[in-house]
């Protein structure tokens, strides 16, 4: 059933452990939870989202896919729920919570309405599609510690990323939130990492560029910018040493 995820997708379920008891928040077409059941990955998972249509296609992928897998219907719930809202009161607990594809103010704002996530052992697996650097700040803020943040690339060329993430109550404040502090230490990231500052670079540049003109203050991305280009410049040294 891996055929059902994009480079994305498995990236995020990479980060599911064994066993899990997951719960794929704005799960949509259901995609990643009925993968990684269908593999024999996690023992049970709740397929939640906020509308009835995301919910609908759910329910007619689940179909599709119970034909070739009897029993699958009886370890998948479809939860209409806003965000994780109602999800501690179930049985099996969640050990495992996947939010993909959203904003990450929104995927902040998630977390911040679900108490029950500020347990060490629930691992949280967070792929936001905007407002990276937000939602790094407040995790950092709210004593969530990034273990992990791995870049993958679609076929369409598109970057992603992907955080993994435990509360621990210690909270901190990112050296590098625009870029990512788990991301650039990270020695997965590596075959990616060069097209990831490149794209970065150039972005600041042109945020850096336009606030600039406008006459507004930019210390944080001129500063996420230079780290951007220094790592860029020690990437191509680097490369020409082994050469
Ligand atoms: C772009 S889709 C992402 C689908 C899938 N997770 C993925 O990454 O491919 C976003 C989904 O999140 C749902 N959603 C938006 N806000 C939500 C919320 N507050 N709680 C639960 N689901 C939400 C939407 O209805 C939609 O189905």
């Amino acid at each position: 059933m891996n055929h059902l995820l994009d480079a994305r997708l498995l990236c995020a379920a990479s980060f599911v452990r064994a066993d899990a008891v997951l719960a794929d928040v704005g799960t949509d077409h259901a995609y990643l939870p009925i993968a990684l059941l269908a593999d024999g990955r996690i023992r049970y998972a709740y397929a939640a989202d906020i509308a009835r249509g995301p919910l609908a296609s759910a329910r007619e992928h689940l179909a599709a896919c119970a034909a070739e897998l009897p029993g699958l219907e009886d370890r998948i719930r479809l939860v209409l729920t806003d965000g994780l809202c109602g999800l501690d009161h179930y049985a099996p607990a969640v050990t495992d919570i996947t939010v993909c594809g959203m904003g990450g103010e929104l995927i902040a704002r998630i977390l911040a309405d679900a108490p029950f996530v500020r347990d060490g052992g629930i691992r949280l697996i967070l792929q936001p599609m905007t407002m990276q650097a937000y939602l790094r700040v407040w995790l950092g803020e709210n004593g969530f510690a990034v273990e992990a943040e791995r870049l993958c690339r679609t076929a369409n060329g598109k970057l992603y990323t992907v955080l993994c993430c435990r509360f621990t109550g210690d909270s901190y404040v990112p050296v590098h939130p625009i870029l990512g502090d788990a991301l650039l230490a990270d020695e997965e990231n590596g075959a990616l990492l060069g097209a990831y500052l490149t794209e970065m670079a150039r972005r600041l540049g042109r945020i850096v560029d336009g606030k600039h003109g406008a006459g507004e203050e930019c210390r944080a991305e001129s500063e996420a910018l230079s780290c951007a280009n220094t790592l860029l410049e020690r990437m191509c040294n680097d490369k020409h040493k082994g050469e």
